[in-house]
């Protein structure tokens, strides 16, 4: 095995953490999808897609790296949101908390020498400075939009999504 077993025990617990995000996303994304958000569902939609492949990251590495794969229990999401900047910056919060276990994970890796996990790591501490901005610029529009004009919201997030997929699909005939 190329990891020690407490880097494989933080592993899974952080297995268990991405899917929570993930499962935490879905529920967001129902209760837009309840209000008639379609944007705001589809975007949660997709976060809680790309959580799972977080998830599916990690148990990927443990395998390749010859560890044990033991998904924790996982905690139900919340379900109800006083409006959507509630959920919205629930969503920040649990990014934030994220970042926060990558270093716990980036610190354990550095104690232990161990190379390998933390170029690993690398990718995850990248992914969550994209996450964390994003989310965060999500909150300050449906802050200035207001619960009355979450349609400004759902505009910003189609022109998003709209110019995301462009960039995909230049980037795609570059190659
Ligand atoms: Fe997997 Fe958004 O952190």
């Amino acid at each position: 095995m190329l990891i020690s077993k407490k880097m494989n025990s933080a592993i899974n617990q952080q297995v268990g953490n991405e899917f929570g995000a993930s499962l935490q996303y879905v529920a967001i994304a129902a209760h837009f999808a309840n209000e008639g958000l379609t944007a705001l569902a589809a975007h949660f939609y997709e976060q809680a897609e790309e959580e799972r492949d977080h998830a599916m990251r990690f148990v990927r590495y443990l395998v390749d790296a010859g560890g044990r794969v033991e998904i924790p229990a996982i905690a139900s999401p919340r379900a109800t949101f006083k409006n959507a900047a509630d959920a919205v910056r629930l969503a920040l919060n649990h990014e934030l908390t994220v970042t926060n276990q990558i270093n716990q994970l980036v610190e354990l890796a550095i104690k232990e020498s161990d190379h390998i996990t933390n170029n690993m790591l690398s990718w995850f501490v990248k992914e969550q400075l994209e996450e964390v901005s994003s989310m965060d610029n999500l909150l300050k529009v449906v802050q200035r939009a207001g619960e009355s004009n979450l349609i400004h919201v759902e505009d910003y997030l189609t022109r998003l999504h709209a110019k995301t997929a462009r960039m995909v699909a230049e980037a795609k005939d570059e190659s």
